[in-house]
């Protein structure tokens, strides 16, 4: 069963940014949408670009390879619905960001 994993600190990442990390082997991008956390899978799914390397705009992520756009919440593509990356759980605790890969 899946766990929660400490990921990052929460201090480590400000508002408006994301990061790319590793939880156990799973390529995980990492938002601070103002203040709240969010996860997704690192992998765009056009050609694999690092979600987490992208440009956060409110709750979207513009991958950085060809700028296809994701809603960090629901994992959606921004132009097409049908498209879904990966969202994961995450939690906030003694200023640890913990996510839960399933
Ligand atoms: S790999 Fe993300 S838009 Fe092409």
């Amino acid at each position: 069963m899946a766990e929660f994993v400490r990921a990052i600190a929460a201090s480590d990442l400000a508002p408006g940014q994301c990061v790319e990390v590793k939880v156990g082997a799973t390529p995980v991008a990492i938002y601070n949408v103002d203040g709240t956390f969010y996860a997704t899978s690192n992998v765009c799914l056009h050609r694999g670009g690092p979600l987490g390397q992208g440009l956060l705009e409110g709750h979207a992520v513009m991958c950085p390879w060809h700028a296809w756009s994701w809603d960090v919440k629901t994992g959606e593509n921004v132009a097409n619905g049908d498209l879904k990356i990966p969202t994961y759980e995450v939690k906030v605790e003694g200023g640890e960001v913990f996510v839960k890969v399933a």
